[in-house]
Parts: structure tokens; sequence; C-alpha cells
């Protein structure tokens, strides 16, 4: 094989923009070929073929991969057919609703190792984050000590909610600001810095919108070596703040308003602090601004390399199996909240499958879908 038949299921709004980069032929050695989508009308994608359910699709023999951007429940089934059918699967975030589900996901690419599972998290694809990964790994930033997120500019109006079915209902989605919007932000805290080892999350549902999940989130978390992190997201704060900083021995990380700086302390703080005479002095610092460039069309690198890892063997960017990181702290956040404790990680999924299930079966939501104006979707992720 030297080029990819490629299909997407679930012809939304990200289903589009996947449809849109490859149709202007953005990623080499590979053709989208076919299309799914069970409501929408595909007419204007003819002459691809088009189907109106995602296994009708993978069994066609008409594509060699596929990329699910359905709402999040069908992620972990569609997944399955199509590696359990030998199509490779890009899933889009999260790569399933919860992690029981992530679990059952994972444990078919484990049955069929050849077959390649990616996961749509663009945001590892941008240049600033890399930085970031790049100064912690080395050694530069020293041990991790402490990690804030507040990550409010995810704000979202009414019409948002009212324009899909699925959306923020326990049933449709398994969760809300956490597993949706700022999933890549838990994603790319967990890749930098590791999973923490406990959780304690407080968690508002429905404080800015009538949807009976969260849309205002706290959480405290700890990782072994005793960092430790506060986590702050909202779908109703505007206009929002946006300031990721991280905290090591050897300085300080902060990235806000489309700027990176690291304050490098000239010593390690630690070992400063034992050795120092006097008792209100500091290490001296260093102030640097890092430039950076922000990806171009960042989920086409995903897919590149997805095409690559098909054809050549290279290494995903994501592994899909990575994908489970983030929904389990996704998860945990709401859980820990619900039941008012501190959650030790990993996580109990089969526990939160069933708090989950009780959640769906008294849900008493009626959702009346309502068409909402032409957007600038590509805007909902330029972070
Ligand atoms: N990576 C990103 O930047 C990014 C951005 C937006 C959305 N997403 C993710 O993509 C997924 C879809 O989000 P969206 O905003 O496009 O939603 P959407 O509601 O706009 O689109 C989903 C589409 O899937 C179709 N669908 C539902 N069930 C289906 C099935 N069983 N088979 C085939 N089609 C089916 C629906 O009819 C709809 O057209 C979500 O998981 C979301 O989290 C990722």
């Amino acid at each position: 094989m030297n080029s990819v038949r490629l299909g997407i299921i679930g012809m939304g709004n990200i289903g589009k923009y996947h449809a849109d980069y490859l149709s202007n032929k953005k990623v080499s050695r590979c053709e989208l070929v076919a299309v799914c989508d069970a409501v929408a009308p595909l007419d204007r994608y003819q002459p691809l073929k088009t189907f109106t359910a995602g296994e009708a699709l993978i069994k066609s023999g008409e594509v060699d991969a596929v990329i699910v951007a359905t709402p999040h429940f069908q992620h972990t089934t569609l997944g399955i057919v199509a590696l359990d059918t030998g199509v490779h699967a890009m899933i889009e975030k999260p790569i399933s609703s919860h992690k029981a589900d992530a679990e059952r996901l994972i444990a078919a690419s484990k049955r069929n190792p050849k077959v390649v599972f990616g996961g749509m998290f663009q945001m590892r694809t941008e240049p600033r984050y890399q930085k970031v990964q790049k100064l912690i790994q080395s050694g530069e930033l020293g041990q991790v000590v402490r990690v804030n997120w507040i990550n409010t500019d995810w704000y979202r109006t009414d019409a948002y909610y009212a324009s899909g079915g699925w959306r923020a209902t326990w049933k449709g989605e398994g969760g809300g600001v956490l597993l949706n919007q700022c999933l890549h932000n838990l994603d790319t805290m967990q890749w930098l810095v590791g999973m923490p080892k406990r959780v304690r999350g407080f968690c508002q549902l429905g404080r800015f919108h009538q949807i009976e999940v969260e849309d205002s989130v706290t959480a405290y978390l700890e990782w072994a070596n005793g960092a430790t992190g506060v986590f702050v997201s909202s779908t109703g704060e505007a206009p929002g703040t946006n300031r990721f900083e991280i905290v090591g021995t050897r300085g300080t990380l902060v990235m806000e308003n489309n700027k990176l700086s690291f304050t490098r302390n000239d010593a390690d703080m630690i070992a400063f602090s034992r050795t120092a005479k006097q008792g209100f002095v500091k290490p001296d610092v260093w102030h640097v601004e890092i430039p950076f460039e922000n990806a171009t069309l960042p989920h086409s690198i995903i897919i590149q390399n997805f095409v690559n890892a098909i054809l050549d063997g290279e290494p995903l960017i994501v592994p899909g199996a990575e994908g489970m990181s983030s929904v389990e702290l996704a998860n945990v956040m709401v859980y820990s909240s619900l039941i008012k404790e501190t959650v030790e990680l990993p996580m109990d999924g089969a526990a939160w499958e069933k708090k989950l299930n009780e959640l769906i079966a008294e849900s008493k939501v009626v959702k009346k879908v309502v068409k909402v104006e032409a957007a600038d979707f590509a805007s909902s992720f330029r972070r």
C-alpha cells in the first residue's frame, strides 16, 4: 500500500473540518474516500462513498482507516469494530466517555497490535507545549513542585448547548467541560508532568447553563513526589483566563496571553535554602521570554503522522492508549466531587461507570435541539 484510503464517521463540526483539509490535500499519501453520518445529509460529499452507519463504512472494504468523529459514547463501540475489523482508527478526543470504556477500547487494540490506533490530541503538536516538555525533560526546570492551570476560557453560550441533543448530558456525553472542552488541557498536563496520585474535585453541575453536567470545576491534585496542583475550568466565565504555571526547583514557567516565560533560578531553590547563611535571600533569577510559532493545521499533523504510522511504521505522536489518562482525570474530578472524597489513582473505572449509569438513569433532561447560526468553528480550539 502506498496511499491510505480514509473514511470519516460523524460529519458534524469536527468531521467536516477534517474533510476540508483532507480534500484540500493537506495530508499526503492518503485520500478521503468515504464519509458517514447517521443523520446529517452527505450529498455535498459525492462522489465520495456515503454511509449512514459507521459499522457499514468500516466493513465496506472501501477504507483502510477511519477517523471516528461522532459523539463520545460511539468512540468506544465504533473504535472496537474498526480495530477488530483490521481498519486503522484515529479516535477523536475523548477516546471514550469513561475509563471502563477506554479500557475496552484499549483491549481491542491489544488484540490487534498491527492495527494503528491513534488519538486526536492535536495540542501536543503545538511548539509552545513541546518547548515546555523540553524544559522539563532536560532538567532545566528542576523537580516539578507545583502545577496550576486556570483554564476558564472555554466560554460557551446556551445556544451551543442547545445545538446537539447529545451535548452536556450524562447519557450523550458522559460529562461536561472536563470531558469535552478542557480534555485537551488535561491530556497536555499529564503528558507534561505525569498523572497525579490523588485528586479531590469540586464540580458545580449546571452552574452557568441549564445543563445537568459540570460547567465549573476546581480540582486539587497531588503527585507521588509531593508536587501539588490546582486545575480550574469553566464554560461560563467571560472573558476567561488561560494561565498555566509550572513551578520547578529551578524556576517558574508561565504560559498566558499567548506568551511563554521562564524565570530561571540560578540555583536549585531547595539546595539554596539548605546552604544559605541569611534568612531572607533568594536565588538570583534570569527572565526569558520563550518565542514560539503556533502549529499550522495541528489536526492535519496528527493525521499525517497517522498515515505515516500506517505506511511506514512511524511512531505515533499520540498512541490511542495514551488517551485514557485524560478520560481518567475528567472522570475522577467529577467522581470525587459527587462522593465528596479524595480519590486515589488509578481510579476504579467500574465504580465510576456504575455511578455514571445511575446519573443516566436518574436524568430528567429532555433536550430540544435548536439549530445555531453558522460560526467560525475553528476558533473553538485555537488556543
Ligand atoms: N480535536 C478537536 O479539536 C475537536 C473539536 C471538536 C470536537 N471534537 C470531538 O469530536 C466529536 C464530535 O464533536 P462535534 O462537535 O463534531 O459534534 P457534532 O454534534 O457537531 O457532530 C457529530 C456528528 O456525528 C453524527 N453521529 C452521531 N452518532 C453517529 C453514529 N453512530 N454514526 C455516524 N454518525 C453519527 C451526528 O449526526 C453528527 O453529525 C466529539 O467527541 C468531540 O469531543 C474534537
